[in-house]
């Protein structure tokens, strides 16, 4: 099984070893980090948003426009943002390192 770290808010390296096929969010909610996904990976929140470490971020498919519309009203956002209710977990990100952003504006509220 692939593994993925998502790096906490503050700071601490988690390794998680995941199925191929999950989503980041997916994973994130199976093991308590602390991602919202208010909307349930329906492009509507940004709660879910992460950075992804940027030796990672060429390897990921592109993101759609409505990925990208979402992100420009992220918190935080860097050049490697991503929502991680997008990004599909495969054997070939195995390795993937992600971070928390500082907060996270939920576009729902
Ligand atoms: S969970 Fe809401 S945009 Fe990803």
């Amino acid at each position: 099984m692939p593994k993925v770290t998502f790096v906490e808010r503050n700071g601490n390296p988690r390794e998680i070893e995941a199925r191929a096929g999950q989503t980041l969010l997916e994973i994130a909610w199976d093991n308590e980090l602390d991602i919202e996904g208010a909307c349930e990976g329906s492009m509507a929140c940004a709660t879910c948003h992460v950075i992804v470490d940027p030796a990672w971020f060429d390897r990921l498919p592109d993101p759609s426009e409505d990925e990208e519309d979402m992100l420009d009203l992220a918190y935080d956002i860097q050049k490697t943002s991503r929502l991680g209710c997008q990004i599909t977990l495969t054997d070939a990100l195995d390795g993937l390192v992600v971070r928390l952003p500082k907060d996270v504006r939920n576009m729902l509220l």
